[in-house]
């Protein structure tokens, strides 16, 4: 999703991040909640992440929290916009090359720049797209936004609730699942403590999609040497109300059993690259620049795409 207005998660352009930051901060929105059920007075885990990637959907308590992880992960600003680049690239490689037509992204976050509908409905106007987010703010949000797409919609729902996720009359409305779905669980698998859970998350939703489908998933990535950070870094989240837990590489790459990872296979976010054949990513498009290779691969990140075969 996107943040419409300013957001730059694309191609830093003429906007050098330090600009973007300071214009975020300076163009923040009011201090009020614009529904009555979004609480301003905790930080949240998507308004957070707004911040590190230079929106405005965010308030004072999620800008101290995210400047509190920021002092933990200097790079998080840096990793944020490499998540964003794997989500875009992803779907449009899944469009472009693929074939994909169908979206299901589970934790689809604030509005940005390149939102999930514009990159697949760049490559086919008529590509439809079911975002799913449990936020209060990402609702009103992408209620303004898509309020006048006709091919997207946006469904309140939870992640940890994946049979009745999948079972929900409008996302089967919207949807053919008897055609192949390109499932986008990126970024929002961490949010979940349990691991047996995140699993069976990723394999009910697996199941219910057809031969041919396609699954992306990034996640935090938790290391010897990134220990300590992460131990601090969950008492900032749980203060922002959000459970969760990083994952090793072993156990980020176990949450693709039973799929079929394709091009680099599950890797660390500095390694990832499109399947084969995209050329966007060759040719313009990237949405980061990868220019410090040292911070890069510092990134706290796995990824990677899978196909669901049968
Ligand atoms: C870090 S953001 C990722 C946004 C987007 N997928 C991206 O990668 O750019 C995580 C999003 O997951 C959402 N989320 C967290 N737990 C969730 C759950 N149990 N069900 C649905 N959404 C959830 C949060 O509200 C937030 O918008």
């Amino acid at each position: 999703m996107t943040q419409s207005e300013t957001g730059n998660v694309g191609s830093p352009g003429p906007l050098a991040e330090d600009e973007q930051r300071s214009s975020a901060a300076a163009e923040h929105l009011e201090e009020r909640p614009p529904a009555p059920d979004v609480d301003i007075t905790k930080p949240h885990v998507a308004r957070m992440y707004d911040y590190y990637l230079g929106g405005k959907h965010n308030y004072a308590v999620d800008r101290e929290a995210a400047e509190q992880m920021l002092k933990l992960f200097p790079q998080g600003r840096i990793a944020a916009r490499m998540n964003r680049r794997f989500l875009i690239e992803s779907v449009r490689w899944m469009a472009q090359e693929a074939g994909i037509r169908q979206f299901l992204d589970i934790g689809s976050g604030l509005p940005t720049q390149q939102n999930v509908h514009e990159v697949a409905q760049a490559v086919d106007p008529d590509a439809r797209v079911v975002y799913v987010d449990n936020d209060p703010l990402v609702r009103v949000h992408a209620e303004a936004l898509l309020a006048t797409e006709p091919n997207t919609i946006f469904l309140t729902g939870n992640l940890c609730e994946p049979e009745d996720l999948i079972n929900r009359p409008e996302l089967r409305e919207h949807l053919d699942l008897s055609r192949p779905v390109g499932l986008l669980l990126v970024s929002v698998l961490h949010c979940v403590e349990d691991d047996d859970q995140a699993q069976r998350i990723v394999k009910t939703l697996s199941d219910a999609l057809p031969s041919g489908s396609y699954v992306a998933i990034s996640h935090a990535l938790q290391d010897e040497s990134t220990k300590e950070q992460w131990a601090k870094g969950r008492e900032i989240y749980q203060r922002a109300q959000a459970s969760g837990r990083v994952r090793t590489r072993e156990e980020i790459t176990a949450l693709f059993t039973g799929l079929t990872p394709v091009g680099c296979g599950v890797v660390h976010i500095s390694e990832w690259t499109p399947p084969e054949g995209s050329p966007a990513f060759e040719g313009g498009g990237n949405v980061v620049s990868l220019d410090d290779p040292d911070v890069v691969k510092t990134v706290p990140i796995m990824c990677g795409i899978a196909r669901i075969d049968r």
